[in-house]
């Protein structure tokens, strides 16, 4: 199975995996063969990677961190809560009619539950193939990324819980920004702009009213756009006096828009956020928390197409989680960019002189 931009893709290539629709039932079928038409619509969709289905790397094994079923009973109810929210502006609690802190929590135990059972896991791009409305599917990669995090720093449970409600909620805010200035294309003016900072007050308030939701929670949704040096919002608060769990939500959700397709701008590869958000330690993110970040995130993730300093092309098909830089690669092109007939693997762990070059090359 490879993983290949959508740019990359063309119509005869077969689908390696299912995608899902908003309501969890397959869109498309592993094994689909893939037109041209199909693929304009997933890219007007906003699909950034597909797995594609290859004989020279059938065996590698991708293993999901969560459930299928986890992340659609998630997405279901996240779609839901923040629906009704955005039906209620000017209220914004629904803690008389909808306990929804409760089910969160219940579904936060299975998620923890199930990162927990890959302790050493790494953060993959590519680990969520369901479509969905940008902020549902963006508060729960920021969930994930987080709670991972949590988790290899060390977090208990109960901590581990209140910073994935945080990171699951932070944008709830959002329901009640209208529209027209939540999906905005172009610059939004000086009061537009304004607004949607609130997101971060409005997120605060709505949580804070919610029994089930620790207070902390709510915090994290009021200060996951301050930055270290000051210079983020409402408040302007800096270092010491942000939270610590609104620092990791922080780091991650820039993270997570960056490498996400957006109307005014394409999607980031892993590395080159990466790189975005490394330039931010100090200044905007937490620096240990970025280097813990740097060491977790897979920015070659399996599957995807790598050139070596070689002159040869290959294929990551293991990574190495003590070196998550340096993943197996399967050479599948010499450097005449010939197919190889019998191809072989490099273990960039060991083969410390040998480089990647560059990620998808054409
Ligand atoms: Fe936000």
């Amino acid at each position: 199975m490879r993983l290949f931009p959508i740019s990359m893709c063309r119509a005869g290539m077969k689908l390696g995996k299912h995608i899902y629709n908003e309501q969890g039932m397959v869109l498309l079928a592993e094994g689909v063969e893939l037109t041209q038409p199909l693929l304009d619509r997933l890219d007007r969709h906003g699909i950034n990677y597909l797995y594609i289905q290859d004989s020279l790397t059938d065996d590698i094994v991708h293993v999901e961190l969560i459930s299928e079923e986890n992340k659609n009973k998630l997405l279901r109810e996240i779609r839901s809560s923040f629906r009704k929210l955005a039906n209620d502006p000017g209220r914004r609690t629904l803690a008389s009619y909808h306990h929804f802190g409760k089910t969160f929590r219940l579904h936060m135990d299975s998620l923890i539950e199930d990162l927990s059972r890959h302790g050493d896991a790494m953060i993959m791009l590519s680990d969520i193939q369901i479509k969905d409305n940008y902020l549902y599917q963006h508060s729960l990669n920021v969930c994930m990324y987080a709670t991972m995090l949590g988790m290899s720093h060390g977090y208990g449970k109960d901590e581990l819980m209140t910073l994935g409600l945080g990171a699951l909620l932070h944008d709830i805010g959002k329901t009640q920004i209208p529209d027209e200035i939540l999906c905005k294309p172009t610059q939004l003016s000086d009061s537009e702009f304004t607004e949607m900072q609130n997101h971060t007050v409005y997120g605060y308030r709505i949580l804070k009213e919610e029994p089930n939701i620790p207070l902390l929670s709510a915090h994290c949704a009021f200060q996951h756009h301050e930055r270290m040096n000051g210079s983020g919002y409402p408040r302007g608060i800096k270092g010491d006096e942000i939270h610590p769990y609104a620092k990791w939500i922080a780091m991650v959700d820039s993270y997570d828009a960056l490498t996400t397709h957006r109307v005014y701008r394409p999607a980031l590869l892993p590395h080159e956020a990466l790189e975005v958000i490394m330039g931010g330690a100090n200044t905007l993110y937490d620096p240990d928390m970025v280097n813990l970040f740097r060491d977790k995130v897979a920015i070659y993730p399996l599957g995807v197409t790598v050139s070596l300093c070689t002159g040869e092309i290959g294929v990551v098909v293991d990574l190495n989680a003590s070196m998550p830089q340096r993943p197996v690669i399967r050479i599948i092109e010499n450097q005449r960019r010939e197919p190889l007939k019998v191809p072989y693997e490099v273990d960039l762990s060991k083969q410390l002189s040998i480089m990647i070059t560059s990620i998808n090359p054409t």
